[in-house]
Order: C-alpha cells, then structure tokens, then sequence
C-alpha cells in the first residue's frame, strides 16, 4: 500500500478518467441492483430500522445494530438481530460502495451518526485472536481542514516544483471534503500477541492490517449506505509525526491509512472488471 504514497500525491487525477464500455455496463447493472434492492427494502430492511429508510443511499439510516443497542459499551457482543440480512442484500451494498474523490462539506447525515458508525465498526470488526489492535482519530471540519494543510506543507518539502501545482489541486481536494477518518493499529497489542504466542510471531503485523483492511472497508461501505461519499488515501509515513503530535496519538498507534468523506458532488468514475472467470476456481460444487 505504500507506494500509494508517491502515486496518490502526484499522478492520481489519471485515476478519474478511465472508461470502457464494460465498465459502464458494469455501473448500470449496479444502479439496476440498487433500484432492485430499493424496491424490495421494506421486506429486506437492509441496516434500516423502518421502510421510509430503505434506500441504501438514503441519510440518516439507522442500523440493525444500532436499534437493538448492541452496540452500546454495556452490551457490546449481543448477536440478536430483529430481520435476517439477505446475503444480496449485502452484495448489493458492495456494489455501490464506490471511491468518490470530489467532495464537499455538505454531509447527508450528522456528525454524531458518523461517529456511531466508526464506533460499530472498531467494536464489531474481527481480528486475529480478537486481538482488537484497530485505533482510529476522526476529524471533522476545521481539525479535517488543518490535517490536509500538514500534508499539503509536507508534501511541498519533498514533491518535484513541475509536479507540485498537482499535487496541491489534490490536497484542496481533500480539504474540501467534510472528515476524515484516521487508521492506525497499537503496535502494543501486535506485540503482546507476538511474546504471547511465538509461533506465529511473524503473522500479527500481517493480521493486524488485514484486520485493520476490514475496518476501513466496513466504514467505507456503511458511510455508502447512509449517502455519504469516500475515498481511501495513504500518506503515511509522511504525516505520522505531525499527526501523533497534534491530536496526541499515543507512539505504539500505527497510522495505516485515511479515509475522507464528505457530499457526493456527483457520481463515481467508471470501473473496469477483470474477467470473473480468471480470478475465480470452485472445486466439489
Ligand atoms: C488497499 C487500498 C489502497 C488504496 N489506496 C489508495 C490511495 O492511496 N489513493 C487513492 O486515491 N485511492 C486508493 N485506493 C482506492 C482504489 O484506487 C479504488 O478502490 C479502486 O480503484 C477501485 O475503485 P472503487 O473504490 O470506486 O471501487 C485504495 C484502495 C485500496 C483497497
């Protein structure tokens, strides 16, 4: 994920200009699916808690989780559920979780909701050996806005001067978003596991950040079904220090990955998709 760094600070406005016929048709069979699932929410109720909240894009939905107070810290491991989630349901969501670069400080639902969001997602997240080593900093508004300035002055220190007009244009484009959600994972508990159980001492960095890929795609999907756009970026190392040192992020948290949302602006590019058929075996079907 690294060298997303480089890529992501200088070269990647080319990321919203490819198109292809199969990606457009690709679009419209998951605008067909969302129409589809809206149509049939109210018997689905896909993380919503009444039918007038069925629509995946539609603010202020409340989850399944969030209705039954699973979620709240005195009873954080209840698996009750009122509805069973259909599996396509679930993929339907999937689908529409898009990356959406241009964004706005106009969110479709209140800070407090994402907040309980994020709040779900580290709490029902799993990890290796229920390890919980995610963390996250969300920052809104002017504390988002002085984020994507630290990057912005950083990156002025170690971008080219030809490229730099680029990468400036992308760091107003961040800033111009609502919040950011920060990603780290505590490098204690990755290391308590390792003394803990040697024999797998190479694998918890590795499962710390597969667990922390999974937080980050929960949230990221979750802000899609409340109508919220996203979009996935990595300048750390970079900003690691300024970041620690502003918002008082204790040393052992690992800052992995940052996640900026805000209003959609308008629709996500197209998508190519590589053959099913070349990324996919079944065996005893
Ligand atoms: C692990 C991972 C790392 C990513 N890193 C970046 C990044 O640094 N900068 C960026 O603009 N997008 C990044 N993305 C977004 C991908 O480019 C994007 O998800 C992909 O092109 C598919 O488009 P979609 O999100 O609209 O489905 C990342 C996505 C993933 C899953």
């Amino acid at each position: 994920m690294r060298p997303h760094i480089v890529t992501s600070a200088v070269f990647s406005f080319t990321r919203l200009s490819t198109a292809s016929a199969a990606s457009i048709a690709s679009t419209t069979r998951a605008a067909t699916a969302l129409k589809t699932l809206a149509a049939t929410c109210p018997t689905q109720r896909l993380f919503t808690t009444s039918s007038s909240q069925c629509d995946l894009v539609k603010p202020q939905a409340k989850t399944i989780t969030s209705s039954l107070n699973t979620s709240t810290p005195s009873a954080p491991y209840s698996t009750k559920m009122a509805t069973p989630i259909k599996s396509e349901s679930v993929l339907d969501l999937l689908k529409v979780r898009r990356t959406y670069y241009v964004l706005n400080k106009e969110l479709a639902i209140s800070k407090d909701r994402i907040q309980e969001i994020v709040k779900d997602s580290v709490l029902h997240v799993p990890s290796s050996f229920n390890s919980q080593s995610n963390r996250v900093l969300v920052v809104f508004g002017a504390e988002h806005d002085k984020l994507w300035e630290y990057a912005s002055e950083i990156l002025k220190t170690i971008v080219p001067a030809d490229a730099w007009q680029h990468t400036a244009d992308r760091m107003n484009m961040f800033k111009a978003a609502a919040g950011t959600v920060l990603f780290f994972e505590d490098q204690d508990v990755v290391n308590k596991m390792q003394a803990q159980y040697p024999l797998y001492s190479d694998k918890f960095p590795i499962w710390a950040l597969q667990s922390d890929a999974m937080l980050q795609y929960v949230i990221w999907t979750a802000l899609t079904a409340e109508g919220v756009g996203a979009n996935l970026q990595h300048y750390n190392p970079l900003i690691d220090a300024k970041v620690a040192s502003e918002w008082g992020i204790p040393d052992s948290w690992k800052l992995n990955a940052q996640l900026v949302f805000g209003g959609r602006t308008g629709d996500a590019g197209p998508k190519e998709f590589q053959p099913i058929e070349e990324r996919f075996k079944v065996a005893g079907a």
